[in-house]
């Protein structure tokens, strides 16, 4: 196949890109999230410790491992691990570098398209002289798709079409496209991040109210940086930290093997992947801590905080409190706000387009423009229903399967084949080639031993999750032989539904009864598309294979 040496424009752009594909939705909505239900200061310590032992270590072996396959021609990651490794099998495994990207691309379009609206809401000034259960509420209409209490009918399906256009549109300009979209979107991002982020710090207790009399800035971020060490024991808050370090960093994905494909093969990765890693981190614990829990706790106290954290804090919360500031400074402030979630949202999204685009153009000899319409397309598809049943809990059996426990498989098999496989020597060197800076030699050990052992612990301890997130319990329990409890928040009780079921024989209320039935019902239907997807690319993958070898490009 005729392969035009596509590449980045300039090293900038790159790093922009990169950075932009990490720094995300993720960074604004899910860190501070993550960070106040796992206590705080008892979270950061397994985070940071998380970013060092497996962060930093996948960054170098998915830049690496897509510098390599890019040399062959390959771009995404079933034919990049075909080119590592002998055998027909890996490939397969590489059909969740794809498939991740469509499912998460799916419901974080939706999230993105709820930022474009609220940067439409806040600038015709929608929210003026609403309650704080008034802006709440706005929300919940919203994603009610049939209500049209917005003034949009199906305001919620329009912006989401606009948002996947607007993203298609962008992928079918090529490499180029998103090096414009992240040279733009970043610097603009940071600016408005660092002056909700000095809003944040300085607001102190001048938000105080008569309801929440004691109210403080500080005391969100006193109890976001007040390191406590006993977490270190607890294996709830490490899988929620290691979680929050895969999907922040954009490991596990397949999208930075895609990215780095596009890199000549001898130019730098090593202080790429650590520059671009650093800003992501940055961003999330410098700008990401400093904004949603600060201000909400110096308007409406921590003891707030603490019970509501949550994904609705951004869209019900923020836009309320911003009307404190007065009408014109509300305006500003929600343009900021939404405006960075959404360039953080675009950059991001657009990575997760190009596996697919790269894979039929590199398998099919698609033009560019047809595969990033198919992306769209297939996009679309896949997306609709986490639109339309929102509220029956489709999104969030997505973000699961796709965004938790995909990267998480993903992550353990790459790092097992690059160490293990290719071979951790060749896969030091394939790191250190062309590299500007010098990489402490204990990250050899570290991505040989310590990252895989670390993956397998967060991928077994996600399987079988300990009743009540009791370890100690549990395992005293083992020993004695009264086994082990599983907790419905284990994969495997997932499966069954089985928390689900638990409530439903617990209630008479029959509507209630109804209600969780459909979860269960919607929760499949989101499992058998999920399923298809997968199905779908892996005979893609084969056909792709089929055709290679018509042609004589079958590698053993
Ligand atoms: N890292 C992005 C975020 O923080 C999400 C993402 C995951 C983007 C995987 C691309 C690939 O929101």
């Amino acid at each position: 196949m005729t392969q035009k040496a596509e590449s980045w424009g300039t090293r900038m752009g790159l790093i922009l890109a990169m950075a932009g594909n990490a720094v995300g939705l993720g960074n604004f909505l899910r860190f501070p999230v993550q960070a106040v239900q796992n206590g705080g200061g008892a979270f950061i310590i397994p985070y940071l410790i998380s970013f060092l032992l497996m962060g930093i270590p996948l960054l170098f072996i998915e830049w690496s491992t897509g510098r390599y396959g890019g040399k062959f021609g390959n771009h995404s990651t079933p034919y990049i691990f075909d080119s590592m490794t002998k055998g027909r099998a890996w490939k397969y495994i590489g059909v969740f570098g794809i498939f991740t990207n469509i499912a998460v691309a799916s419901y974080y379009c939706y999230i993105e398209s709820w930022t474009m609206s609220y940067v439409y809401h806040s600038l015709i000034g929608t929210f003026e002289g609403m309650s704080q259960s008034q802006v709440a509420g706005f929300f919940n209409t919203y994603v009610d798709v049939a209500s049209s209490s917005t003034g949009i009918p199906y305001e919620s399906v329009v912006f989401y079409i606009v948002v996947l256009v607007l993203n298609t549109f962008i992928l079918s300009k090529g490499l180029g496209g998103i090096e414009k979209v992240a040279k733009i979107g970043m610097p603009l991002l940071i600016l408005f991040g660092i002056v909700l982020a000095i809003r944040g710090l300085t607001l102190g207790t001048s938000g105080a109210s008569d309801l929440f009399p004691s109210a403080n800035a500080w005391d969100g971020l006193n109890f976001l940086w007040t390191p406590q060490f006993d977490s270190l024991s607890n294996p709830k808050v490490w899988l929620a930290a290691a979680g929050q370090i895969f999907f922040t960093l954009s490991v596990g994905m397949g999208t930075i093997h895609c990215y780095a494909a596009y890199i000549k093969p001898k130019d730098d990765i090593a202080l790429n992947a650590a520059s671009a890693g650093f800003m992501n981190e940055f961003v999330e614990v410098v700008l990401g801590g400093a904004i949603v829990i600060p201000i909400a706790a110096g308007y409406l106290g921590l003891d707030w905080v603490l019970e509501n954290a949550g994904f609705g804090m951004a869209f019900q919360t923020m836009p309320y409190l911003f009307q404190q500031w007065g009408t014109i400074l509300a305006v500003f402030a929600g343009l900021f706000w939404f405006g960075l979630l959404f360039f953080a949202g675009i950059t991001s999204s657009l990575a997760m387009g190009t596996p697919w685009v790269s894979f039929m153009k590199d398998e099919f000899g698609w033009s560019n423009n047809k595969s990033a319409w198919s992306f769209g397309l297939i996009t679309l598809i896949v997306g609709l229903p986490t639109v339309i049943f929102y509220q029956q809990g489709v999104f969030d059996e997505y973000d699961y399967w796709g965004g938790t426990v995909g990267l998480v498989t993903f992550a353990l098999f790459e790092t097992i084949m690059f160490s293990w496989i290719f071979g951790i020597d060749k896969g030091w060197r394939e790191i250190n080639l062309g590299a500007d800076i010098k990489i402490p030699t204990i990250y050899k050990f570290i991505i040989k031993y310590i990252t895989p052992l670390m993956l397998l612990f967060v991928f077994l301890g996600s399987i079988f999750t300990p009743q009540g997130n009791d370890w100690t319990g549990n395992f005293s329990s083992l020993f004695s032989g009264n086994g082990w409890n599983l907790d419905n928040a284990s994969i495997i009780k997932q499966i069954t539904h089985a928390g689900i079921k638990e409530k439903i024989a617990m209630t008479t209320d029959i509507n209630l009864i109804a209600e969780l039935e459909d979860k269960i019902f919607y929760a499949n239907l989101a499992r058998i598309i999920l399923i298809s997807l997968f199905a779908y690319i892996g005979f893609m993958v084969y056909f792709a294979f089929l055709k290679r070898s018509k042609e004589g490009r079958v590698t053993i």
